[in-house]
């Protein structure tokens, strides 16, 4: 009898260990026959759940990466699942064994300057995974504000996924960063993928706010100069947005695609509809 082969992935087979808004896993097929075939190094900016980087990197597309995030609570999620995930999951555990609506409001009032890196790490995931659609939302003062959500039996701590996660950080450099910041590294054939705040396409539509400084239409317009240098380097630039008009302005002389994806378009997180996002690309 013919041997079956097993096919054994050759890097370890990682996704997002958080919900995040404006992820992009639904995104991914289509987006597959828009990455440039071959690159040096991956930069990511804005990583938030990093289904991008997950996706390449399981296929064997990444050897060396840098991603950046200017939510420190979120980047701290992603050093402490680099370099603590055993302290991490044992904390996730105990978490998931306490939770009720009191214990979530308690983790929530807490002030994340009080508590150990590893401690607001797992207090972050703990609440991203109970809280309203896994929302991250701050108020002014940068106090996380979203409410608890109704779910039967959370799933607190995915042991499996975390350890992967932890796997494919091994080697990846992470920065609690402005884009700027980040991308101001990036060489010739690098590969740097842009994923900001959407620019509202409505007054009801710009309901996330990530951190307390939010993302202005002069970031906006200081991300289409970061574009543009990473032109004139030569590197492979490729940028998410919302499709409306004074973005398309902003990046006019670049190849544009639509995508569909499915979003809550307003205030209401009950009001979903598949709308059009558009990808820039240089290449
Ligand atoms: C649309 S989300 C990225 C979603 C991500 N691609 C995913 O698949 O989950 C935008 C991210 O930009 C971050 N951000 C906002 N302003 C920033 C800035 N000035 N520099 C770097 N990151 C910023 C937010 O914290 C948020 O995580």
């Amino acid at each position: 009898m013919a041997q079956q082969l097993e096919l054994i992935p050759l890097h370890p087979v990682a996704s997002p260990f958080l919900k995040w808004a404006g992820g992009k896993t639904q995104l991914l097929k289509q987006f597959e026959p828009l990455f440039p075939p071959k690159f040096e190094r991956y930069i990511e900016s804005f990583i938030g759940g990093g289904a991008v980087f997950f996706h390449l990197f399981s296929f064997g597309r990444i050897r060396e990466a840098r991603l950046s995030d200017n939510n420190e609570e979120l980047i701290n999620c992603y050093q402490v699942v680099k370099t603590d995930v055993s302290e991490l999951i044992s904390l996730l555990k105990t978490h998931q064994k306490c939770h009720n609506e009191d214990y979530y409001y308690h983790m929530r009032s807490l002030q994340p300057i009080d508590l150990s890196l590893v401690e607001r790490a797992a207090r972050i995931l703990y609440l991203n995974k109970t809280c309203f659609n896994g929302l991250y939302r701050v108020n002014r003062k940068g106090q996380f504000n979203v409410p608890i959500g109704s779910y039967e039996n959370p799933a607190i701590c995915n042991e499996d996924a975390l350890t992967a996660a932890s796997r494919v950080l091994e080697n990846v450099t992470i920065l609690h960063a402005d884009f700027e910041e980040c991308t101001n590294a990036a060489q010739t054939n690098d590969f740097v993928y842009l994923d900001p705040p959407y620019s509202p396409i409505s007054e009801t539509a710009n309901f996330t706010q990530y951190t307390k400084d939010g993302f202005s239409g002069k970031d906006q317009q200081r991300l289409a100069t970061v574009f543009e240098q990473l032109t004139t380097k030569n590197c492979y630039a490729m940028l998410s947005n919302s499709d409306c008009e004074p973005i398309r302005q902003l990046y006019q002389k670049h190849h544009i695609e639509t995508v569909r994806a499915k979003r809550a378009i307003n205030s209401k997180a009950t009001a979903r509809g598949a709308i059009g996002e558009i990808v820039v690309r240089n290449y």
